[in-house]
């Protein structure tokens, strides 16, 4: 009994809690195919490797499941394969070379002529003199044909030219102390000794070694508006010049704020009108503000990084692979720019990878992985109204007739606004800043229908939402946003029918030393006189049913984002339940430290609720004060507290209710005369087949029990109004 109890209270934590890692256990978010089975309709994806990627089992086992491409992230570079006039260093490059072949995986080929990590001997003679362009040549033809050849059966694409434009910054140069328009080439040993015919020449050879192979133009921040039209000019230039450039690599060193979708299409696009071959070459997301491939950057502290860090680097690792899934008509690879944090050039502490530092696998993984083919299409409907739970005179947040949210929030000075509400599974909806300092977002799908606690993440602050009223959950008030449901009504306000009133009750606990609080329901006509068995005229009295909310929250909690009372105003208007009082008490939740499940036992609370607050409501209102006019549920956790008390107190309460709060066996009762009616209901979202088989074993073991699956919603408040409205017409009967 005691581990069946406790499974269910993990069942209904693990509910709660979805992001913490499902108590503890750590989620393998690499399960499930390999990101090149999952992108296999739109585009290969690569990674950069080094020698210990290609030789630990470990390394070896992730890059055959991920990855369908291979590129040397330093073996292949001239500088490295070729150190020395008649010098080849093939022992590094061949292994990964054999280690392709073995495994079937093609490589790209990094990279023929570069300014950085070059064979610089090509430019001297043996005493060390500058070369003739002609002499430079023939030493290039030679080195490119030597490794196109070498290693053209495992290659489909060749690096043939890597960052030979100038970037941004800089419009103008002094050239014999004149001001000149800067020159949009890199000023490299290469450009000084050939200008840019240097460029031409490389893929001339590189063809004439490789004529099928795909020859790129690589370069890094080719999203900076300067650098993507002088790319665009040079390779527009030399392609109508007839040199053979089939394609643009754009490295994309970028980072968790930059760049975003629309800064990247325009560099696509304006590609596009030029090279009908895109590759995104060495992808990396650095967790500060810099970006593109030069060796001058910040490595980052040695500390823990802040989740929403985290959060961000998902969401912009699932915005580009959206852009990239939109224009896989020309984006034909995506390769990450080295296997782990660990072996990053950035250093382990950017995190730059979908990989840490241990080869574990992050959530950006599953993001990448997981995207939905339908949604990267779909465009919320425009029938935006703005949320009914918004502060008098608040525009936003907003939510349309799909389910959709979209939030506006003015911080001009902000570098990140993360609204904690969005798809399961994601860190939350990710806003960006326009022009005015203003941030908009809309959630990436529909929401579930009905209320949704949310917050702000400024730049790692917790804040709420200005435009929301507030209301209690995950211990502190939070922002509140109410989804529409196709079944709203039942908890719509109606002017035309008669209204009960929720009563704030304070009382004195001496178990817990200090003033708690209940608020009650009391159903219209309360404290009407009837007709009393004597026929003497006397005051109607009602039974009673203890309500309790789950964690985080407090006695405001099914008044307000329940919406209890107006449930009850309802049923009770519409004739499907006679009246009775409803007790909303704060149980004693809060102090609950996550981790310590197993010691939970809720005899705080049983003693607050049945020797200190049941008393002072009997003797404050009209109750029928018998276990048969008396009921306790509870959601979440109060629906553990509601287990834990009705198995231990069973004299007490005569209708027991579990809402997406555990199930009961019948051999934890033992008596099917202790209880009237057993209710128990979650989300189909939650666990249903739990709740399903519990109903019928105790309807087989000879108990009144009813079960309710709440459609298309999971661990929320619109689950548990559901089952209020349910459960609340079989009470007291
Ligand atoms: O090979 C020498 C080794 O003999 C020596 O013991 C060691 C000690 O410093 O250095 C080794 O050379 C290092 C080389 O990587 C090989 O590991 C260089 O110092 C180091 O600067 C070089 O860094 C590489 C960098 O290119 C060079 O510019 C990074 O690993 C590599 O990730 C990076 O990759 C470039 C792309 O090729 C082009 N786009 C930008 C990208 C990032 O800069």
């Amino acid at each position: 009994m005691k581990k069946r109890f406790f499974t269910g209270l993990v069942l209904v934590c693990m509910s709660i809690l979805p992001t913490m890692a499902q108590w503890g256990r750590p989620v393998d978010y690499s399960a499930g195919p390999g990101l090149k089975d999952a992108y296999k309709d739109y585009f290969t994806i690569g990674v950069a490797v080094n020698k210990t990627n290609i030789s630990d089992p470990a390394q070896t086992a992730i890059i055959k499941k991920q990855f369908n491409s291979v590129t040397a992230e330093n073996a292949w570079k001239p500088g490295e394969i070729h150190p020395k006039e008649g010098v080849w260093n093939f022992g590094l490059a061949d292994s990964i070379a054999n280690f392709c072949r073995e495994n079937g995986i093609k490589m790209r080929g990094h990279c023929l002529c570069w300014h950085s990590q070059f064979a610089d001997w090509m430019f001297t003679d043996k005493k060390g003199k500058p070369v003739k362009k002609e002499v430079f040549y023939q030493r290039l033809r030679e080195h490119i044909h030597t490794v196109v050849n070498r290693y053209k059966d495992v290659v489909y694409a060749w690096d043939v030219v890597n960052e030979a434009m100038a970037d941004d910054g800089r419009p103008f140069e002094f050239v014999n102390g004149k001001m000149v328009p800067a020159s949009p080439y890199r000023q490299s040993r290469h450009f000084k000794l050939c200008g840019d015919e240097f460029i031409a020449k490389a893929f001339e050879f590189a063809r004439e070694a490789d004529p099928t192979g795909v020859l790129i133009y690589n370069d890094y921040s080719c999203v900076d508006n300067g650098k993507r039209e002088r790319i665009y000019n040079m390779v527009k230039k030399m392609k109508d010049a007839g040199v053979p450039i089939d394609g643009i690599g754009m490295q994309g060193h970028y980072n968790i704020y930059f760049p975003d979708e629309e800064q990247l299409e325009k560099a696509i696009n304006r590609f596009k009108e030029i090279v009908n071959i895109i590759h995104i070459t060495e992808l990396d997301l650095r967790t500060n503000t810099e970006s593109g491939g030069q060796l001058m950057f910040a490595r980052g502290e040695a500390k823990p990084q802040a989740p929403y860090i985290g959060t961000l680097q998902e969401d912009q690792y699932a915005r580009l692979f959206k852009v990239f899934r939109k224009h896989a008509d020309v984006i034909k690879n995506v390769t990450f720019w080295n296997l782990s944090d660990k072996d990053s050039w950035l250093g382990v502490n950017n995190h730059p990878l979908p990989f840490d530092e241990n080869f574990k696998a992050k959530r950006s993984l599953q993001i990448i992985r997981e995207f939905d083919a339908a949604a990267d299409k779909r465009v919320p409907k425009d029938d935006w109204v703005p949320n009914p739970m918004n502060q008098p005179g608040q525009e936003y947040p907003q939510v349309n007739s799909e389910g959709f949210a979209r939030f506006r929030v003015v911080a001009p000075d902000a570098k990140s606004v993360i609204v904690s509400l969005g798809l399961g599974g994601r860190g939350g909806t990710v806003l960006r800043k326009d022009k005015n300092g203003v941030w908009t977002g809309t959630t990436e799908g529909p929401m579930d229908p009905g209320f949704h606690y949310y917050h702000l993440t400024i730049d790692g602050g917790v804040f709420n939402d200005p435009g929301t009223h507030n209301y209690f959950g995950s211990c502190r008030w939070e922002s509140g946003i109410e989804i529409p449901a196709p079944d709203q009504d039942f908890y719509a306000w109606r002017k035309d029918i008669p209204h009960g009133n929720i009563q704030q009750v304070n009382f004195w606990s001496e178990s817990t030393g200090k003033m708690q609080t209940a608020n009650v329901y009391l159903p219209s006509g309360y404290g009407k006189l009837v007709k009393g068995k004597n026929g003497k005229l006397t005051q109607e009295r009602y039974p009673v049913l203890y309500l309790q909310h789950g964690w985080g929250e407090n006695e405001t909690s099914w008044p307000v984002q329940g919406k209890a009372g107006i449930i009850m105003d309802n049923l009770i208007a519409d004739g499907k339940i006679k009246p009775f009082i409803v007790v909303m008490a704060y149980g004693l939740t809060n102090d609950f430290k996550f981790g310590t499940i197993g010691k939970f036992t809720a005899e705080e609370f049983e003693k607050l609720l049945i020797d200190e607050l049941m008393p002072v409501i009997d003797k404050q209102f009209l109750t029928k004060p018998d276990k048969w006019n008396r009921a306790l549920a509870g959601l979440s956790m109060g629906g553990m507290e509601t287990k834990l008390i009705t198995l231990r107190r069973p004299e007490v309460f005569g209708y027991w209710g579990l809402l997406s709060g555990g199930q009961y066996a019948p051999d934890e009762i033992k008596d099917p005369k202790v209880v009237k009616y057993i209710f128990e209901g979650c989300g189909d979202k939650e666990n249903p087949d739990g709740i399903n088989k519990s109903v019928a074993d105790l309807k087989a073991a000879g108990y009144n029990a009813e079960g309710l699956i709440s459609e298309g919603t999971a661990h929320e408040f619109l689950t548990w109004r559901r089952c209020l409205y349910q459960m609340a017409q079989s009470l007291f009967k």
